[in-house]
């Protein structure tokens, strides 16, 4: 999949209809080798079928961008402005989350032809160089595609969920030939001074809204890891008692492991004494150098702990960031996280996992939500989820930024995250 967008270089009167058509045909791409029986799959509420993903993001352009820009637009389907709304409650009711499978109509069909339909009024509507609100529907076409980039994101993570509930786990892709040579870097901790740091987004690019605004930070003396924990560490823990071990855990973290009967990482499977792990590669044997992956916030924490550290916060993660000069590679999307880097200094901030911290998702002060129901896009969401930095190793590429804030809830596994811990001096 070539998705050769830079960073904050979407949006430009120019090559916009180019950009628009190119993150548009990834999210087919990444849907090439699904079988039409795949498309309904749900394993469980929060994840979504893949063709109610291609349907969603259609919708989002056709909701936001052309039933707002362009005067004679008429919807392809009435309907669907209420099958396919996530959340949206400034728009209207939205038909249940949980039973998005049962949605056998309209078909996979229906739905690409939504989408072709919905990119040739786009075409129409991106040419229009007069249009008398061109820079604004130009910036709401540009937060649909970074809209559009996060389902992509979230098409693998619900994929590799719902092909996991199947004993014969399915692949999404073929594992690329191994070039793995140099030793992963020993785990050492970097040291960190006092500072006011900067923290948010700064510049004339796109940036979400939760981003905003850029303000400073006050950061005593901090640590961070220069690698992300691996399986064989992760495997220490474990073997120490860590799932057994209440005092590591948070209360609600061990509520949550004791309901959960959880015992080791999500995709993690025991067979004959050794460890495999899920991949969208399928089932593959573990790999204690490859780090540790789809673990929720209560294990992070524990298995932090259980190392005598901490998570960081999310403005250490970003002063640190930007002080080792870190910037997110363009490396294309892949199925699954490699092994880190030999190289000096931070590695795996950007296209590995995105990497829990200890700070709870907020509003920056003085933040404000865009009027409407665009509105709704992420400020309504900053209740009881922890913030993750990084990007991951499906993230597509131009899509992540120093100061990008995701968010999850702590006890969410399906997300491609892992550990970076942090320490006091
Ligand atoms: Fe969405």
């Amino acid at each position: 999949m070539n998705t050769a967008v830079t960073e904050n270089k979407i949006l430009n009167s120019v090559n916009i209809l180019a950009v628009y058509r190119q993150i548009r045909q990834t999210s087919l791409d990444l849907c090439a080798s699904l079988e039409l029986d795949d498309y309904g799959l749900q394993a469980m509420p929060e994840v979504s079928p893949p063709k109610w993903h291609l349907a969603h993001t259609s919708w989002f352009f056709e909701t936001f961008v052309l039933k707002a820009f362009a005067g004679d637009y008429q919807p392809f389907n009435p309907s669907f402005e209420y099958l396919f709304n996530s959340y949206y409650h400034g728009v209207g009711a939205q038909y249940p989350r949980a039973q998005r499978s049962l949605l056998s109509r309209p078909t996979l069909q229906d739905v690409l032809d939504y989408r072709t339909y919905v990119d040739t009024a786009m075409t129409v509507l991106l040419a229009l160089s007069g249009h008398a609100q061109r820079e604004t529907l130009l910036k709401r076409c540009e937060l649909g595609l970074h809209h559009e980039q996060q389902h992509q994101e979230l098409l693998c993570t619900d994929i590799k969920y719902s092909f996991s509930s199947n004993p014969l786990y399915p692949a999404l892709g073929r594992a690329p030939q191994s070039v793995q040579t140099a030793r992963i870097p020993p785990l050492e901790f970097r040291e960190y001074g006092v500072q006011d740091a900067c923290i948010g987004y700064k510049g004339s690019g796109f940036h979400f809204d939760n981003e905003s605004p850029v303000h400073r930070y006050h950061l005593p003396q901090f640590r961070m890891a220069n690698r992300l924990l691996t399986n064989r560490e992760y495997l220490d823990f474990m073997k120490d008692g860590g799932y057994s071990s209440p005092g590591l855990w948070l209360a609600d973290g061990w509520l949550w492991k004791e309901a959960s009967n959880a015992s080791h990482p999500h995709y993690w499977v025991q067979r004959d004494g050794d460890w495999f792990e899920y991949t969208l590669y399928g089932l593959c044997r573990l790999d204690p150098e490859l780090p540790v992956c789809h673990v929720n916030y209560y294990e992070a924490d524990a298995c932090a702990r259980w190392f005598g550290k901490r998570l960081p916060a999310e403005q250490e993660w970003e002063a640190a960031c930007r002080q080792e000069g870190q910037v997110p590679g363009h490396a294309d999307i892949t199925l699954h996280p490699r092994v880190a880097g030999n190289a000096d200094g931070l590695v795996q901030m950007f296209g590995s996992l995105w990497q829990w911290t200890r700070s709870s998702y907020a509003p920056y002060t003085g933040y404000r939500p865009a009027e409407g129901a665009i509105g709704e896009y992420n400020g309504k969401f900053m209740c009881n989820q922890l913030v993750l930095r990084g990007s991951s190793c499906v993230t597509p590429p131009g899509h992540a930024r120093a100061s990008y804030r995701n968010f999850f809830y702590p006890k969410d596994q399906w997300q491609f995250t892992g550990i970076r811990l942090a320490d006091d001096p």
